[in-house]
C-alpha cells in the first residue's frame, strides 16, 4: 500500500514539475519534507515550504500558493495555504475505509516493506562471554538484535541469527585455575553458572593479592590453546553449563539462534586470513606484536597477533566475517554490541576492506548506549550486576500476583505472568533510542502503569475480547465518522512508515513508540465510541473492522519487539 505521505509526495512532485519546470524533485525527496501537523485543524499533512525556497528560488508563501493551484490527488479533499505552509486535508472517510480495508486484506503482512526479496541478512547478537554473568548489560544486544532480526524477516529477508559466544580467551585460564583451587564438580553441577561466576569473581579478588595467579591462568590458557585434553574437557563443560543457563533466558524472550558458533570456532580459519594480510603487506611489527597500521584512517593500530603469536578478538572477527560471507553469501552482516566496541568494529571493518574484500561495506555495526543500575556502573569483576534471570524472575513473580488478583479464575496464569513480566522489562528497555544511556531503576522497569509493556498487552487483550463478542468482521463503508475514529485510522496508516524508519535506522524503539501511539488512539476511540452496542449497522461494522485492524497491527508490532501477547490477561 502506498502511504498517504508517498501518494501526496508523488502528486506534489508532479505539481513542482509543472510550476517550476527548471527544477526536478523526486517524490522521495518531497516525502522526507512532509510533516504530520500536531493539530488536525492544521491539516492531516503539511509541507513546510521554507524547505524548498532555496531550490525553487521563491518565498515560502509563494511556493505554497503555486503548488496548491497545480496539485491534485484523489486522497486529498482540499488544500490550504497558511503562511509558509501548504496544508493537506484528507477525505477522512474514503481515507479511513481504504486503510481499514487494506489491513483487512493484507492481514499481519500489513506494513511489510517487502524489500528483502529473499536476500540474506546475518545478525550477530547477544553473544555473551561464557562463564561470565549474563546480566542486564546484555539485554540491549539481545533484544535490539532479535528485534532487528524480526524486522528484517518481516521485510522478506532470509535471516541467520548468530550467537558469537565469547568462548575463547584468557578468562578460561582464570576459570580453570579457580576451579582447581576452590571449586568442585558437585558445586558447579548444582550451582550452574552462578558457581562459575563465583569462581571467576574470587579469582579476581585473590589475584589482587597474589600475582602468581595471573601467570598460572596464562599458562592454563596456553595449554588449552595447545589442546591439552583435560583443559579442553573442562572448557567444554563450562560452555555447556553456561549455555543451559542462557537458553532458559532466551526461551522466556522467544529467542532461538541459527548458530552458536563462538569465537573458538574460528581458530582454524585464521591462518588463511593471516596469509591474505601478509600478501597485501598489511602487517607490521609493533613491539613484537603484529598489527595493521590505520594512521591514515585516523584510527589506532588494529592488533592481529600478540607477541607470543596468539590471536586476538579482531583476528577472530575477521575470520568469522569471511566464513559467514562464504557460508551464507549475506547481503548484510549486522553486529549489535555496546557503543564501547565501536572502535573495534571500525578498525577491523577497515582491515577487511584493505584485505581486498569488496563486500566490506556490507558489514554494519549497530551500537547502543550503556546501562547502569540505580545510578551505579555495572562491574562484573566485583559482582555488582543484576542477572537477567533474576530480573525476569522478579518481574514474572510480580505479574503473577497482579494477574491472579485481577482474575483469580484465569486458565493459564503461568503463561500470562511470563509474557507480561518479561514484556514489561523488554518494553521498558526498548522505549528509548538505542544510543541513549540507560539508568535502570528496577521499580520503573517493573511498573505496570502508564506507558508500559503490560499496558500495551492489556490493550491488545481488550481488542481480542471485543472481537470475540463481535462475531464477523466485514468491510468498512462510508459514514459520518467521529474524531477519535479518524485519528485511529490515521495512526494505523502510519505503521508502514514506522517499519521503514525502524529498518533504516536500525532502531526498534520506533516500533515501541508507535505501539504507545496506537494504544492511546485505540483507547480514546474505545472511550468515545460505542462498538458492539452501536445501533447504526454501518458504524458498528466499521468499528469492529477498526478493532480488528488494531488487533492485527498491535499484535504484529508487539511481536516485532520480542513481546509475547495473550488474548486474555
Ligand atoms: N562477546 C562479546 C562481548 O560480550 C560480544 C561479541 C560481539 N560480536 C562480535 N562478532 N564481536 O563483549
Amino acid at each position: 500500500m502506498l502511504t498517504l505521505k508517498k501518494k501526496t509526495a508523488e502528486a506534489l512532485a508532479a505539481a513542482v514539475g509543472s510550476c517550476f519546470p527548471a527544477v526536478t524533485l523526486t517524490a522521495d525527496e518531497i516525502a522526507a519534507m512532509l510533516e504530520y501537523p500536531p493539530d488536525a485543524n492544521m491539516g492531516d499533512l503539511a509541507l513546510p515550504c521554507f524547505k524548498l525556497s532555496r531550490v525553487l528560488r521563491a518565498a515560502p508563501p509563494q511556493i505554497a500558493a503555486a503548488l496548491a493551484g497545480a496539485f491534485s490527488c484523489t486522497e486529498i479533499a482540499r488544500t490550504e495555504v497558511a503562511g509558509g505552509y501548504l496544508n493537506f486535508f484528507i477525505d477522512r472517510t474514503a481515507f479511513s475505509a481504504r486503510v481499514i480495508n487494506t489491513i483487512r486484506a493484507e492481514g499481519d503482512m500489513y506494513g511489510s516493506p517487502r524489500t528483502g526479496n529473499g536476500k540474506t541478512v546475518v545478525l550477530d547478537y547477544s553473544s555473551p562471554n561464557v562463564a561470565k554473568p549474563f546480566h542486564i548489560g546484555h539485554l540491549g544486544t539481545t533484544v535490539i538484535g532479535h528485534s532487528l532480526k524480526l524486522l528484517h524477516e518481516f521485510a522478506g529477508y532470509h535471516c541467520i541469527g548468530i550467537n558469537h559466544l565469547g568462548d575463547w580467551g584468557t578468562q578460561f585460564g582464570k576459570l580453570i585455575v579457580a576451579y582447581r583451587k576452590w571449586g568442585s564438580r558437585e558445586a558447579v553441577e548444582s550451582g550452574e553458572i552462578d558457581e562459575l561466576v563465583r569462581l571467576y569473581v574470587r579469582f579476581h579478588a585473590e589475584a589482587e593479592q597474589d600475582e602468581s595467579l595471573g601467570d598460572a591462568a596464562r599458562a592454563e590458557f596456553a595449554k588449552l590453546e595447545a589442546h591439552d585434553e583435560e583443559n579442553i574437557a573442562l572448557w567444554k563443560w563450562f560452555i555447556e553449563i553456561s549455555l543451559r543457563e542462557y537458553q532458559k533466558t532466551y526461551a522466556m524472550l522467544g529467542i532461538t539462534f541459527d548458530s552458536y558458533n563462538g569465537e573458538s570456532f574460528y581458530t582454524d580459519k585464521m591462518p588463511r586470513q593471516l596469509d591474505v594480510m601478509r600478501e597485501k603487506n598489511l602487517l607490521t611489527l609493533d613491539d613484537g606484536a603484529s598489527v595493521v597500521n590505520l594512521d591514515e584512517y585516523n584510527m589506532p593500530v588494529c592488533l592481529i597477533l600478540k607477541r607470543d603469536g596468539s590471536t586476538l578478538y579482531p583476528t577472530r572477527d575477521i575470520a568469522a566475517a569471511v566464513y559467514r560471507k562464504e557460508t551464507y553469501d549475506f547481503d548484510k552482516c549486522i553486529y549489535v554490541t555496546s557503543a564501547g566496541q565501536s572502535l573495534h568494529f571500525a578498525q577491523w571493518f577497515k582491515v577487511i576492506e584493505l584485505m581486498g574484500y569488496e563486500w566490506a561495506d556490507r558489514l554494519v555495526h549497530v551500537p547502543y548506549g550503556t546501562v547502569s543500575i540505580n545510578g551505579a556502573k555495572l562491574a562484573t569483576r566485583t559482582g555488582n550486576v543484576v542477572l537477567l534471570k533474576d530480573l525476569f524472575a522478579q518481574a514474572v513473580e510480580k505479574a503473577r500476583a497482579i494477574t491472579l488478583e485481577k482474575n483469580p479464575g484465569i486458565e493459564n496464569p503461568d503463561e500470562i505472568a511470563e509474557a507480561v513480566g518479561v514484556g514489561a522489562i523488554v518494553f521498558h528497555y526498548l522505549a528509548n533510542n538505542r544510543m541513549r544511556d540507560i539508568n535502570f531503576v528496577l521499580e520503573d522497569a517493573l511498573s505496570f502503569d502508564g506507558n508500559t509493556g503490560p499496558y500495551a498487552q492489556y490493550t491488545y487483550a481488550r481488542t481480542a475480547s471485543i472481537l470475540e463478542k463481535a462475531g464477523e468482521c466485514g468491510e468498512m463503508k462510508s459514514y459520518a465518522m467521529e474524531e477519535a475514529e479518524v485519528a485511529l485510522c490515521k495512526t494505523l496508516a502510519t505503521f508502514p512508515e514506522t517499519i521503514n524508519a525502524a529498518l533504516a535506522e536500525y532502531e526498534p524503539s520506533c516500533v515501541t513508540r508507535y505501539i504507545l501511539e496506537l494504544c492511546a488512539a485505540f483507547n480514546r476511540f474505545y472511550h468515545d465510541c460505542q462498538i458492539i452496542t452501536c445501533t447504526d449497522e454501518t458504524a458498528r461494522a466499521a468499528r469492529i473492522a477498526m478493532t480488528n485492524a488494531v488487533h492485527t497491527v498491535l499484535g504484529r508490532a508487539l511481536g516485532l519487539i520480542c513481546m509475547k501477547t495473550t488474548e486474555k490477561i
